[in-house]
């Protein structure tokens, strides 16, 4: 049985408490959104598990969202259609009622990662695309040197991309994702050459990591990146960063064929 918190959700965060600023701060990005179109390929029908608020939803498709958190469904736009409350690890759907599949950015957060992916996998004929952070590639981004719990955070949570891979199957395939420098959504990685955005707190509340954080260290960060952004010591190291087009962080497509 799967723990569910008040307003439902079902992972590692509690969506109810965090939750209301996440549709305002992460929006999808097109040209990521590109990349999971290309590996949906010709499919037809999609089902995306951990919808959230429907980013990176094709709208040109029939898509069935799975969503725990009523604070997220909540912020579906009314252009999608409404997600249904149930959990990755017990879809309720047929076997291979879908041709194609996909999960962004949640499989951290589920409490049975092999019985979700199974249960992915079971309920799709065509590709299962996953979309998550590499843990072993965390640890390059600058914010490890200002708020290294939430890296640390961060590589506890995502599971290796060789789980994932394994759990989709043998021909599962893994992609880089190129984050660009202005990139509408919001993750802590988005903000690689914008350092100041992530000073605002309800940036950090639409990225769950700061959530497990003790305030003690969130206000260290706050205190450090502020005087190194205001003395030019962050531009001096990583200035070079505002101009760099796209970053090679730790995103990943892991797209699992049969
Ligand atoms: C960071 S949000 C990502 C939402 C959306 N996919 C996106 O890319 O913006 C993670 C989502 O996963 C959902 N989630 C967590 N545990 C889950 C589970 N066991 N089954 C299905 N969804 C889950 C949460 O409720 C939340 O909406």
């Amino acid at each position: 049985m799967i723990k569910r918190e008040n307003d439902g959700s079902a992972g590692d965060a509690n969506y109810g408490a965090i939750g209301r600023t996440y549709s305002r701060y992460r929006r999808p990005d097109p040209r990521i959104a590109a990349m999971i179109e290309r590996a949906l390929g010709d499919a037809k029908s999609v089902l995306n598990v951990g919808a959230g608020a429907g980013s990176y939803e094709p709208v040109d498709r029939k898509v069935t969202a799975v969503e725990p958190s009523l604070s997220m469904r909540e912020q579906r736009p009314p252009h999608l259609s409404p997600a249904i409350d149930a959990v990755a690890e017990s879809l309720p759907f047929a076997d291979l009622s879908f041709d194609a599949s996909m999960a962004t950015f949640t499989v951290h957060q589920w409490s049975n990662l092999e019985a979700g992916l199974a249960e992915m996998r079971r309920g799709t004929r065509g590709p299962v695309v996953i979309m998550s952070c590499d843990p072993l590639a965390l640890d390059r981004f600058w914010l490890n040197d200002y708020a290294p719990d939430v890296i640390d955070t961060e590589a506890r949570r995502y599971p290796p991309i060789d789980t994932i891979t394994s759990g989709l199957g043998p021909g599962s395939a893994v992609v880089a994702v190129p984050i660009p420098l202005d990139c509408f959504d919001g993750f802590n990685e988005a903000y690689y050459g914008r350092p100041e955005r992530l000073l605002d707190p309800d940036a950090r509340l639409a990225c769950s990591a700061w959530s497990f954080v003790e305030p003690h260290a969130v206000a260290r960060f706050v205190e450090t990146l502020t005087r190194d952004l205001a003395d030019g010591s962050w531009d001096k190291q990583y200035g070079y960063l505002r101009a760099q087009p796209e970053l090679e962080g730790s995103l990943r497509l892991v797209i699992g064929r049969r």
